[in-house]
């Protein structure tokens, strides 16, 4: 039995404990959040607590805090002999140095509170300091997920930031779609299937490979219409960037079309 005190009362929080609860084999002792009212949730479940000095004793404590608050809020944990970890993408080890058993347990996926996910599909990247730590650490990880990978900072946090480009700027990239398709009176459901596609293809293609539009054809007459329709809106910078990276990518694909393609077949 793997013994756990949450803190945080956020979207990771509440996914870990809705998967840890799923396992005879692991017991959230407690969760530990700063406002009450955030508690709520969470304590069918599990004894809550907003007091940081009712800490319960656990083998892991897991900080499940905003990037920033996990140095103040590591402080908190005073006199505990479990491993301490932090579930940040982009925040070293090194914050939780005061620690002999650190460790950081980061579950690469997009979480939103109202979105169920199932866990065994989210890779799950770990790190400690010490050996029997990360033994701890790979058991529980291999009990909720088939993807578990040890790596490093530098590792952890160039995963973190190739997932703000193909997370977080791409869904921004769909409000700015929804918003065209609002103000010109269209439903965004009709983009529905072609987000889809977009989507699904890399499993069979290279990023490169999948890529189409006119600034991967070198269609300038469409791009030069496209920015005039986005007149000095600040898309119009967005879209003027990201066309020109990728005229970069193929540029000399468009200047001698008849080159063969030289992408790499991902299968
Ligand atoms: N969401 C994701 O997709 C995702 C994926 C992988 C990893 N992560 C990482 O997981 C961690 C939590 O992310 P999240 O998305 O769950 O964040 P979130 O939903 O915004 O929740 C943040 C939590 O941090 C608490 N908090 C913030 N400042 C605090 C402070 N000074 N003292 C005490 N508690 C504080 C908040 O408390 P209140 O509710 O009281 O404000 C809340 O419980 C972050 O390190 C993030 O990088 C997130």
């Amino acid at each position: 039995m793997i013994s756990i005190v949450l803190i945080g009362t956020g979207n990771v929080a509440r996914h870990l404990l809705d998967t840890f609860r799923l396992y005879q084999e692991i017991r959230v002792v407690q969760v530990l959040g700063r406002n009450e009212k955030n508690l709520a949730y969470f304590r069918e479940f599990s004894k809550t607590s907003s007091d940081f000095e009712k800490l319960l004793p656990a083998d892991l404590y897991i900080i499940a805090v905003s990037d920033d608050a996990i140095p103040s809020v590591s402080q908190l944990i005073r006199n505990k002999n479990g491993i301490v970890v932090h579930t940040s993408g982009s925040v070293s080890l090194d914050v939780l140095s005061k620690y002999d058993h650190r460790g950081v347990f980061y579950p690469l996926q997009t979480f939103s509170k109202e979105r169920k996910i199932d866990f065994k599909n989210v890779p799950i990247c770990l790190e400690s300091n010490q050996r029997e730590d990360m033994e701890l650490l790979k058991t529980l990880a291999h009990h909720i997920s088939e993807q578990v990978y040890e790596i490093s900072f530098q590792q952890r946090r160039s995963l973190h930031l190739a997932a703000v480009f193909v997370n977080n700027f791409t869904n921004h990239l769909y409000q700015i779609g929804n918003r065209i398709c609002e103000e010109n009176k269209v439903s965004f459901d009709i983009l529905e299937p072609l987000i889809l596609e977009t989507a699904h293809k890399i499993k069979d293609l290279s990023p490169h490979d999948a890529q189409t539009g006119p600034a991967k054809r070198g269609d300038k007459r469409t791009i030069k219409q496209h920015m005039e329709v986005l007149g000095n809106s600040g898309y119009r910078k967005i879209y003027e960037l990201l066309s020109q990276s990728i005229e970069r990518e193929y540029s000399e694909w468009i200047e001698n079309p008849y080159l063969p393609d030289r992408g790499i077949e991902k299968k």
